[in-house]
């Protein structure tokens, strides 16, 4: 399925050539990679087509506009009741190897690369092996273009919705859009939520975070459900804009995103060994976490 023509919801055009147009800007935006991969300079994560610009800053006006509160509680109604589809995690990852990357300079590999080489830098480094299963499906939740799911639902920068819009979110203006920005019951810096209430209980935008972390909730360990919920919450994890709504916890968890964080970013890596030889490794690991099929 080609993710660049969705016509399952009106208004929602497809401003990226892919997907992963959204996590080139988040390179531009964040471009300190750290020394996991030894290989690579700094410049060279910073080589982007200026015309991507353009594509990703209407992604991003329609991503605020339309990430309303009742739209994440719509989503989330529709989702997270996992009664589309049931398959193996190894036809999921078939699907995501289709959105090949065309627009990205550093390298054409596609997503299934992506999962790998996040997921082998975390080996590498000698962590759990439930964190190295986190980052071979840290971006699964991007099957919702199988369904339909316009870009600005399925990528992009996470942030609580049913309270105040940070001006730390990335093109903050745009919210200025979004009917929430004028609702009082919205708009004010707790809004429905209550001090330090916890981000359980906060509504985040919809997304592949938000989905792949309820499709896997029962299966990983509480720091790696951290890491798949709130990886795209750079308002957070790299501003700090919503302590406010995080309790103690939450705060010992966002350690964990951090930690995350930089392999998601900056794992590229050419010499990448090969699908067939790491295949072995990663059917036990998946058989040691997951169920045989999954639901989405
Ligand atoms: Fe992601
Ligand atoms: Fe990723």
């Amino acid at each position: 399925m080609d993710t660049r023509n969705t016509n399952a919801m009106p208004n929602q055009a497809t401003p990226l050539d892919n997907l992963d147009e959204w996590e080139d800007d988040i390179l531009r935006r964040y471009p300190d990679p750290s020394k996991i991969n030894e290989d690579k300079k700094e410049e060279a994560f910073r080589n982007y087509e200026e015309t991507e610009k353009d594509g990703v800053r209407e992604f991003y006006r329609l991503n605020h506009l339309y990430q309303t509160y009742d739209f994440v509680l719509e989503r989330k109604a529709k989702y997270l009741s996992f009664d589309k589809k049931t398959m193996p995690i190894w036809d999921a990852f078939t699907f995501l190897n289709e959105l090949v990357d065309d627009s990205d300079p550093d390298t054409d590999l596609d997503q299934m690369q992506h999962l790998l080489q996040t997921s082998e830098a975390i080996r590498r480094d000698g962590h759990p092996d439930w964190m190295v299963l986190v980052g071979l499906i840290h971006d699964m939740g991007k099957v919702l273009c199988l369904f339909g799911e316009p870009q600005w639902a399925v990528v992009g920068d996470t942030f609580p919705v049913g309270c105040a819009f940070s001006d730390k979110i990335v093109y903050a203006e745009f919210f200025k859009e979004n009917p929430d920005y004028n609702n009082p019951k919205y708009n004010t810096k707790l809004g429905v939520y209550t001090e330090h209430c916890g981000l359980d209980k906060v509504h985040m935008s919809w997304g592949h975070d938000e989905y792949v972390y309820h499709m896997m909730k029962n299966y990983i360990p509480e720091p790696g459900l951290y890491m798949l919920r709130y990886h795209s919450f750079y308002s957070q994890h790299r501003e700090h804009a919503y302590n406010h709504l995080m309790t103690e916890h939450d705060h010992k968890m966002f350690e964990w995103v951090k930690l995350f964080n930089p392999y998601d970013l900056y794992s590229k890596n050419p010499n990448q060994k090969s699908w067939q030889e790491l295949r072995p490794y990663y059917e036990n690991l998946v058989a040691k976490y997951l169920p045989a099929t999954l639901s989405f």
